[in-house]
């Protein structure tokens, strides 16, 4: 797959040396933007009150199939929208999905040697989803589908919880969810 992945710090850095491994084309855009025109999916990845900003620097975006991993820390998404994924949907048009906003890239490189695959959950588009869960695959995730994209302020608003749990004293976590016959 073409990805183009538009911040390139720790989560959008850190998802494309995966999806590398993995056999997919990454380019990397920071904030001078760029085109992504001819990437198959579009990976979301700045700071989540600079989402309109970024936008904003890039072209080639519409229609396009796009995982938005931001978190909106000690902010709100952008007017009239419940979640950042909402309103990039709005500006791109095309299927869209809300997955690694509840992860740590800290943690990366320890996926491979976790006893067993660590989950991450994704909401959105139902034309997201082929996408959507073969990236988490090859990034060594087993997704987690959590509905539709009116559920991304949810999945936003599960960073009080993910600090509260950090913060207790466990440190940066993997999580699992399934059926009890599949725990
Ligand atoms: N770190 C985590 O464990 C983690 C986990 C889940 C979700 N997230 C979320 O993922 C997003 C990225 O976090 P991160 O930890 O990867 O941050 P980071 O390491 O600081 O990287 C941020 C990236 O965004 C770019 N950027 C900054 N301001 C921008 C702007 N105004 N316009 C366009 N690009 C801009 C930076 O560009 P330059 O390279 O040009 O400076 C950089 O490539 C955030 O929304 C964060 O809440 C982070």
């Amino acid at each position: 797959m073409k990805i183009a992945t538009l911040g390139k710090g720790r989560i959008g850095g850190g998802l494309a040396d995966l999806w590398e491994k993995a056999g997919h084309e990454v380019t990397r855009l920071g904030r001078e933007g760029g085109d992504v025109s001819g990437a198959d999916a579009v990976l979301i990845a700045v700071p989540g009150a600079s989402v309109p900003q970024a936008l904003n620097a890039v072209t080639g975006l519409e229609g396009k199939t796009v995982i938005d991993a931001t978190n909106v820390v000690r902010s709100s998404p952008p007017e009239g929208f419940a979640s950042n994924a909402e309103y990039i949907k709005s500006r791109t048009r095309g299927a869209t999905a809300k997955s690694f906003n509840v992860n740590f890239a800290a943690l990366f490189d320890q996926i491979a040697h976790a006893s067993s695959r660590p989950g991450n959950l994704w909401c959105g588009d139902e034309e997201a989803r082929e996408v959507v869960e073969q990236l988490n695959r090859d990034a060594g995730y087993e997704p987690i589908h959590a509905g539709g994209l009116e559920n991304a302020a949810l999945q936003e608003g599960f960073l009080g919880l993910w600090f509260a749990i950090v913060q207790s004293g466990m440190g940066p976590f993997f999580y699992r969810m399934a059926p009890p016959d599949r725990f």
